[in-house]
């Protein structure tokens, strides 16, 4: 049996479209998605929308419709960017399902029986646009003297009754966890921080709202619905079933890695190992909170006119374009910026310069000078063996060794030599003029060497720009089911498909060099 592999992103808040930092999250985990599969583990990628709360219920009274109109309309954005970015979740929670109310409503009276919740009256600080409750403390002033979240955010006084949940009392086991487990949360410097934050002194949470109803009612508390931030982290385990004993949830959880932004952390790293410690379940095996990703190094706002839809970043640049750029360009875990040029610019220099020519020429010369014969190693030479030797292990260990060290950009890299050096290798062997001198043997190897060299550094890059990766194995004549770990770990692969007498067809190129719009400056 495959060992199984559960991923999830956060849920965005659908109180708009999405944007570029949502398409950016649900890219990295469909990566990472696509990268576990191909190690042929047995992966489920959930996602999904985050429907309740004050933000979504003011969202909607602003537009005029029911916040339940703004989920469903609002939440078709989020799924349509999903499938047509290819990422590839099993699962699209909506909090909103009656199913996610039972697994909410489940959760919280298994705290309750811990006798982790308490009725009290809430008085302090909340940010509607965080959807977080502050510390006095922890506000800063803004440029007109009003206070503010630590997030730059407007908060509110707000005093009414509330169900709070004892954090307090898990202020050790967190400690303990975030300590003795480097892996459960990263980056490092984020756990650092938790840390700090947690022995700090960790204050009872208010976990319930009546000054409104748009949410998930708590059990027995007629007025209450509970605290959004509750009801969002338990989609984790709707999707799987929970609170019935499902397959499911034998099987998945718990999650090996909640994928989320850096902003949240908090909510992830903090509350919900304390809800299910309370809960008696067990806790994720890790959090990782990725960087922003900004426009021209600036946050993006409605009010700075730099909002960009992702889907038309993918119109412009194509998907793969899109996904290998922000994989690329962001080191994973920091912040990192984007524009068009920039996204041109790398998609030109790596994939069509780079692997695309790499590809376009050795499948073009295959097709010319063999009408298509997959060629033999006739004359090897000492820097051939070399060669294969060499992208062979990158793909087999370098590149995955990365992707699964969630280090994209570090595996982009390590795969970008490997087409560094196949290049180099085709401009010194010169395989046109070896045909040109009659020297069709050492020609015939140098394509064969390549070929093999092509079939290996497009699986490795499949998890990252997948419907091209196919479209250039498919021309390849590399079957669909060998393109994974085990096709890369087989050595005779490349002598059984000669042996099938393929005959390969003119080749179109899958990486097209990018150009910027006149004027195009975003
Ligand atoms: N609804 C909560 C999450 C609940 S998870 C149980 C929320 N929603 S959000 O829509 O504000 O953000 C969704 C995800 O997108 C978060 O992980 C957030 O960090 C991420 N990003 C939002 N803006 C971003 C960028 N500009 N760049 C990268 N990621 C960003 O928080």
């Amino acid at each position: 049996m495959a060992d199984p592999y559960y991923v999830t992103t956060a849920i965005a808040y659908p109180n708009g479209r999405p944007h570029i930092g949502h398409a950016y999250e649900a890219i990295a985990a469909d990566v990472i998605a696509r990268f576990h599969r191909q190690q042929g583990r047995d992966v489920r990628f959930q996602t999904g929308t985050d429907e309740h709360g004050l933000k979504m219920a003011q969202k909607a009274r602003e537009t005029g419709v029911t916040p339940a109109q703004l989920s469903d309309e609002m939440s078709s954005y989020f799924i349509a960017m999903c499938n047509r970015l290819h990422v590839s979740y099993d699962v699209f929670q909506r909090t909103s399902e009656p199913r996610h109310h039972a697994a909410s409503q489940a959760l919280w009276r298994r705290m309750a029986a811990s006798g982790d919740l308490y009725l009290d009256r809430y008085e302090g600080w909340y940010s509607v646009r965080d959807e977080a409750f502050y510390e006095a403390g922890e506000l800063i002033e803004g440029e007109g003297g009003e206070r503010l979240s630590p997030q730059g955010t407007p908060v509110e006084w707000t005093a009414e009754e509330s169900w709070f949940f004892r954090l307090s009392r898990y202020q050790q086991p967190l400690l303990d966890l975030l300590r003795d487990n480097p892996g459960f949360l990263e980056p490092e410097s984020r756990r650092n921080e938790v840390i700090r934050f947690v022995e700090g002194g960790l204050r009872d949470l208010s976990v319930s709202r009546t000054s409104f109803d748009w949410g998930v009612p708590v059990p027995d508390s007629p007025g209450h619905v509970m605290y959004v931030w509750v009801d969002a982290l338990t989609n984790y385990l709707t999707g799987l079933g929970f609170p019935d004993e499902t397959a499911e949830m034998a099987k998945w959880w718990p999650a090996d890695l909640h994928l989320i932004g850096k902003d949240i952390i908090r909510f992830h790293a903090v509350y919900w190992p304390a809800f299910l410690m309370s809960a008696g379940l067990p806790l994720p095996k890790a959090v990782f909170g990725h960087g922003f990703v900004l426009h021209r190094g600036e946050k993006m706002s409605k009010s700075l006119g730099n909002v960009v839809d992702p889907l038309e970043l993918a119109d412009r640049f194509g998907v793969d374009g899109l996904r290998y750029f922000l994989m690329r360009e962001v080191s994973f875990g920091q912040d990192g910026s984007y524009s068009a040029e920039a996204i041109v610019l790398r998609c030109n220099a790596e994939l069509a310069n780079g692997f695309g020519n790499l590809a376009q020429r050795v499948l073009s010369l295959i097709f010319r000078n063999l009408g298509g014969r997959l060629p033999e190693i006739r004359a090897p030479g000492a820097g051939d063996a070399a060669l294969l030797e060499r992208v062979r292990q990158a793909a087999r260990k370098a590149v995955p060794a990365a992707m699964g060290a969630l280090d994209f950009s570090g595996a982009i890299e390590a795969w970008m030599g490997e087409i560094f050096a196949c290049n180099q290798y085709v401009d010194a062997e010169a395989p046109w003029a070896l045909k040109k001198e009659g020297r069709l043997d050492r020609m015939e190897t140098v394509l064969a060497v390549l070929f093999q060299c092509l079939r290996d550094l497009a699986i490795a890059i499949r998890p990252v720009v997948p419907q091209s990766a196919d479209r250039l194995l498919d021309q390849m004549a590399i079957a669909p089911d060998a393109r994974d770990r085990t096709a890369l770990e087989d050595d005779d692969w490349y002598a059984r498909l000669g042996a099938t007498g393929v005959c390969l067809q003119q080749p179109v190129g899958v990486f097209p060099r990018l150009e910027l719009a006149d004027g195009a400056a975003h």
